[in-house]
């Protein structure tokens, strides 16, 4: 029999070549694998284009382990487990023999008809793929039958809607796991407990209190080897529409009246149906983009957004983007949210800071004014939160000075923390959706972005307008400044 921990599948990544199979996919299913979730009663078959044999696809997972700690010793064990199946998506024919191997595998290791389709590949087969699982019988089997799939999940909301449709024509809605992974992030899943676990912090939590939140995802990657996508999304489609709304959502929402994944759903989903949405003027009030041009960071000249690889040299799409968020709801009425996130910026860090309302008057008025108390939530790179207090300067007087009470482990402290696609993989083998995107999510953040998007393409920026190495144009600090806020520096910033 097996044992509890063990998850019985079998789990078939389309796109079982790509980039994100070898860097992420495969070392978290290793991790799977040694903690024991994965065991004896498991089997992944990769699917892509290329023709690879099982032998060769073996030694290319066994590659992608190579920076695990001791993974030498049960890679060999572990890459046994993997099969490969070249396949063409638009064939029906390779479908047959997908079936067949996905139906021995079943057998050979007794998954009880347990299947897990992962869809980690161009977007605009998702719905192809999906509708072929279905007619060609690979879910006629007795198990669970569940498809994860990654984004982008659509373009814009009709594309979004279409791809939907599409999916839901050969799985249901509980059964679709839509990957945002900055909900697998350790910190994004404490903000729940940060919250709802702590008195003194929930109830301050409101516009009685606060008096503006922040939350910056900045990075110092530009668009790397991605122009092709990216020019086509930007930073809005790329980083808002998804991690930076779901972020908003679980610092907006109610507490839920269970920790279940409908009823947290539930209160996101009311989180966002309160999300303002802001038509023509209002866009370029609330929202600011930016670019990066060209410029030397640590001694190293770096091309410009434009001169990037597979980017239009015109390119009017945005790699930068500050907003004001409002959320019309008894509790935030009056608090802005505000979001920024860029790459090419100073610093790679992930952060939300709360910012509480002064004291109604201050004591110590003869000295510098009162820093106001905010707490830290840092994603990453480090993992913690920090809170800063004012508290009397020891010695003669009633001098003030600002302190933190830190709880951050550095990056290395944390070697333990699994990563997010591994938390993400196991809570789908296990059934458990709290921690991926809804459709009414998903839906009611394409209805946002699309707002801003209708106002974007049809107005230029003067790009490029901000420096590499910089935290991105001069308008977005203008942003908060013209409510007499500035933004929270980040580490390094
Ligand atoms: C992805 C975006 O969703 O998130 C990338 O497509 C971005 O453009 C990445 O670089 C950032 O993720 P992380 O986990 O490195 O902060």
């Amino acid at each position: 029999m097996a044992d509890e921990l063990e998850q019985k599948a079998l789990i078939t990544i389309f796109g079982g070549t790509g980039d994100l199979a070898n860097r992420k996919l495969y070392p978290s299913l290793y991790h799977l694998f040694t903690k024991g979730y994965l065991k004896d009663h498991f089997a992944v078959i990769g699917t892509a284009r290329r023709e690879w044999s099982n032998e060769f696809f073996r030694e290319k997972v066994k590659e992608s382990l190579q920076d695990i700690e001791g993974a030498s010793e049960h890679a060999e064990e572990f890459a046994s487990h993997f099969y490969y199946q070249s396949h063409d998506v638009m064939d029906q024919e390779t479908y047959v023999s997908l079936k067949n191997l996905s139906d021995e595998l079943d057998e050979k290791y007794q998954l009880d008809g347990n299947r897990l389709f992962y869809l980690a590949m161009a977007p605009n087969f998702f719905g192809t793929i999906a509708r072929r699982i279905k007619s060609e019988g690979f879910t006629d089997t007795a198990g669970f039958h569940r498809l994860i799939i990654e984004k982008p999940f659509g373009h814009d909301l009709k594309s979004a809607e279409e791809l939907n449709n599409s999916l839901r024509e050969a799985f249901r809605e509980d059964e679709i796991y839509r990957i945002d992974h900055y909900l697998g992030k350790e910190m994004i899943q404490n903000i729940s407990v940060i919250r709802f676990a702590n008195s003194i912090i929930e109830s301050l939590w409101n516009n009685r209190y606060i008096d503006n939140i922040q939350v910056t995802l900045s990075e110092v990657l530009g668009v790397e080897d991605r122009g092709r996508y990216y020019d086509e999304s930007g930073a809005l489609r790329d980083m808002v529409q998804n991690h930076i709304l779901q972020i908003v959502s679980l610092l907006a929402m109610e507490p839920p009246i269970k920790l279940t994944t409908k009823e947290i759903r539930n209160e996101k989903v009311r989180a966002l149906r309160a999300l303002r949405v802001y038509e023509g003027k209002e866009v370029h009030q609330h929202f600011i983009r930016g670019q990066y041009g060209n410029g030397e960071v640590d001694g190293k000249e770096l091309k410009s957004y434009r001169e990037e690889e597979n980017v239009d040299p015109n390119s009017n799409t945005e790699t930068f983007v500050a907003a004001k968020l409002m959320i019309d709801n008894f509790r935030w009425a009056g608090v802005p949210f505000y979001i920024r996130t860029g790459k090419r910026l100073a610093t790679k860090a992930t952060q939300i800071a709360i910012h509480f309302k002064d004291v109604p008057m201050n004591l110590f008025g003869n000295q510098q004014s009162l820093g106001g108390n905010v707490l830290v939530i840092h994603i990453q790179p480090n993992e913690g939160i920090t809170l800063h207090l004012n508290v009397k300067e020891p010695g003669q007087g009633m001098v003030t000075m600002p302190v933190n009470l830190d709880y951050v482990h550095s990056s290395q402290d944390r070697m333990n923390t699994p990563e997010a696609y591994e938390k993400l993989i196991l809570d789908c083998l296990r059934g458990d959706a709290t921690y991926f995107s809804h459709w009414d999510e998903v839906s009611l953040s394409w209805n946002f972005i699309d707002h801003i998007a209708a106002v974007w393409t049809t107005t230029k920026d003067h790009f490029p307008n901000y420096k590499p190495g910089s935290m991105g144009p001069k308008e977005a600090d203008e942003l908060v400044q013209k409510d007499g806020f500035a933004w929270f520096p980040v580490v390094d910033e």
